[in-house]
């Protein structure tokens, strides 16, 4: 049976602990041909510096070959229907990795597909950010379980992963968002539930300042996400007590990382000083998706003996 990964609840929590087990082992041991001669589409609706760049690298150097195919070329739903695009490449490629508006898409191409399809984001998730940001934690702080996670901002696709990830792998999470850009509820009671079972807490706040209070990792995204251009303007009068800072983040742990996904838009949702500060984990959770995502891809595409 195929396997998709479209959330990451996909993996369950021993899955994903063992995924990230693997990226460090990958990342350590450099290339390794798993996968000679598969053929991967790169299927985007929207721009991409480091999705698409790692996910091109990862199947590269796993022996495989990447399509990238644009919006333009494509029109999916718009030229074609979404099924007929999925049965057409499943006769073609062994993976689809489609980042797309709605989350809908995926599930469509997910049901259509004989070959697996994973999300490179949606409107909903982000999974191999989220993969990508726990590999660093990992890597930073020695460990998952009981690290404190704090994120500031849109109770967006990035920050619903990275709820749902910490309450499989025993992290604590708390998120503070403005009012009406919290986290939604379904996100919220998935994540509570599932960190009932790690013993993890999620803490949902207004108080920026309550949420990084002795946090270990203080993570933060974009105000407007892609496709929400329209809102900058107000959002950026909504989030505006949102803000990243030096004075936020001396309410962390002393030893606190600074967590963003990138692109980051400076002096909005982060001032530059700590962007680029002694802190900053930015620039290793972008490396960091080239060696999850081949631990993914293995995972995904290799059959279990
Ligand atoms: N973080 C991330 O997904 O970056 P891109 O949009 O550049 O792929
Ligand atoms: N929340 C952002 C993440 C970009 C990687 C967006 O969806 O645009």
């Amino acid at each position: 049976m195929k396997k998709d990964l479209l959330s990451v609840i996909d993996l369950g929590p021993a899955g994903a602990e063992q995924l990230i087990e693997e990226a460090l082992v990958m990342k350590q041991g450099g290339m390794r041909c798993l996968l000679p001669w598969r053929s991967v589409a790169l299927l985007f609706e929207k721009p991409s510096l480091r999705t698409r760049v790692s996910f091109d690298l990862a199947v590269a150097q796993l022996g495989g070959h990447c399509l990238y195919l644009s919006p333009q070329e494509v029109g999916l739903g718009q030229r074609e229907p979404v099924p007929d695009v999925a049965r057409v490449l499943s006769r073609y490629v062994d993976c689809i990795v489609a980042r797309v508006f709605s989350h809908d898409t995926l599930v469509q191409l997910a049901q259509s597909a004989t070959v697996s399809v994973i999300n490179a984001l949606s409107d909903v998730e982000h999974p191999c950010q989220a993969l990508a940001d726990f590999l660093t934690i990992r890597e930073r702080k020695g460990r998952l379980k009981g690290v404190r996670l704090a994120y500031v901002g849109d109770g967006n696709n990035v920050a619903r992963s990275l709820a749902l990830l910490s309450a499989m792998l025993g992290v604590d999470f708390s998120i503070a968002s403005p009012s009406g850009y919290q986290l939604d509820a379904a996100a919220e009671s998935s994540a509570r539930r599932l960190a009932a079972t790690s013993g993890s807490s999620v803490t949902l706040t207004g108080d920026p300042f309550q949420a990084v209070k002795d946090a270990d990792v203080v993570y933060t995204d974009t105000w407007t996400s892609m496709g929400q251009e329209k809102e900058a303007a107000i959002r950026r009068v909504a989030f505006a007590d949102f803000q990243v800072n030096a004075a936020l983040m001396s309410h962390a742990h002393p030893d606190a990382v600074f967590m963003h996904c990138l692109p980051a838009h400076h002096g909005e949702e982060v001032t530059s000083d700590i962007l680029n500060g002694e802190s900053s984990a930015v620039f290793d959770q972008a490396e960091n998706r080239l060696h999850v995502q081949k631990a993914v891809l293995a995972q995904i595409l290799i059959p279990a003996d």
